[in-house]
């Protein structure tokens, strides 16, 4: 069975098609294309809503075609069209979602709508050393800071999460304080490479609080107060600046994310979603399991951003596990806001 995958929930418009061959439990991922909106929206500081919908609209079909040709597979052999419904930018979800509607009723094929974070867990599965169930996730992106148990598909138990910024968003905000454009987590990341990460103590907000929750918001405002503090040695000072945020962001993530581990009694990790690209959290987190015993997964660097291929992928996933069927009632919505336990399957 051969699934196409369309995602346009945010600046990236991402086409994929992943085949679910007979007897086998883990789908294969026979072509992905992506574009990024970055550079447009760049000039902006950040995303423009409006604009991604455009360039959605754009980009999608000319991505669709040469993911199939790419692939080898013709739009016939395609069975079941999936898309991102939420959460995500409305208008951007509502490309994705009628282009896979059209598509789907065009074809006379079913059509499938995933939920984004759903993508983003499961997208270790597109690599070459999938995870088995259960295990714990840590899900870091622009949107979401989430601690999850995982016991299958569809069976997702929320541990803990942000109850104010995500993780990404105290990365991307920091930046823009220390004039870095957007978006800012990569470019943080660089300059704090050539800075000490000690130079400045700031807050790791809720390291002690016993629980899995996050709070990111009093660190950007830490390194605002610092920021004005160092007045004109500010540039001399910027790549220390950087270290000592990711310093700070990295250790809540690498502590909170062993107490999942030692809550569960679990002994494998997944970390998915953008920040899951980020070089010292990879290391940190890798040394710190290793110690315990304890196995983590990531996406490929490139799939931890946005991306179709995890969305195709998490749709054959629900499809092989039974948790979800395909539908032929193309009238679709979409969900910008969407908790994810709205989606967990009812036990078997
Ligand atoms: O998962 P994602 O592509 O989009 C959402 O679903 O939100 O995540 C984007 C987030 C942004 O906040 C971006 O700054 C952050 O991931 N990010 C990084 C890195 N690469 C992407 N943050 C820190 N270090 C990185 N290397
Ligand atoms: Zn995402």
């Amino acid at each position: 069975m051969k699934v196409l995958g369309i995602e346009s929930s945010c600046d990236e418009t991402g086409v994929a098609v992943v085949e679910l061959a007979p007897g086998e439990a883990v789908p294969r991922l026979l072509g992905h294309a992506l574009h990024s909106q970055v550079d447009m929206h760049q000039a902006y500081g950040g995303v423009v809503p409006e604009l991604a919908s455009r360039d959605h609209i754009r980009r999608v079909l000319p991505l669709a075609r040469q993911v199939l040709a790419d692939s080898g597979c013709t739009l016939d052999e395609v069975e079941v069209v999936a898309y991102t419904r939420g959460p995500g930018l409305a208008g951007a979800l509502l490309v994705g979602a009628g282009v896979a509607c059209a598509l789907g009723a065009a074809l006379a094929r079913p059509v499938l709508g995933v939920h984004h974070l759903e993508g983003h867990l499961l997208s270790p599965f597109l690599g070459a050393d999938p995870p088995q169930f259960p295990f714990v996730a840590l899900l870091v992106s622009g949107g979401h800071t989430q601690l999850m148990r995982v016991e299958g598909v569809g069976r997702y138990e929320l541990l803990g999460e942000t109850i104010d910024d995500a993780a990404g968003e105290a990365f991307d905000k920091s930046a823009k304080l220390l004039g870095l454009g957007y978006p800012g987590g990569p470019a943080l990341s660089r300059l704090a490479q050539q800075g000490d990460a000690q130079a400045f103590r700031l807050p790791r907000p809720l390291l002690h609080s016993g629980d899995l929750d996050f709070s990111f918001a009093g660190l950007k405002t830490a390194v605002l107060t610092q920021a004005r503090k160092l007045g004109d040695e500010l540039p001399a000072r910027q790549a220390d600046l950087a270290a000592s945020t990711e310093a700070a962001i990295v250790e809540v993530l690498v502590k909170k994310s062993l107490a999942a581990l030692a809550a569960t009694g679990l002994d494998r990790i997944v970390v998915a979603g953008g920040v899951g690209a980020n070089r010292p959290l990879r290391a940190q987190l890798n040394a710190a399991c290793a110690k315990r015993g304890v196995r983590v997964h990531y996406p490929e660097l490139a799939l931890c951003t946005d991306n179709g291929a995890m969305i195709a992928m998490a749709a054959a996933l629900r499809l092989a596990h039974g948790v979800q069927q395909p539908t032929t009632a193309y009238a679709f919505d979409v969900k910008p806001r969407w908790p994810l336990h709205e989606i967990v399957a009812t036990q078997p």
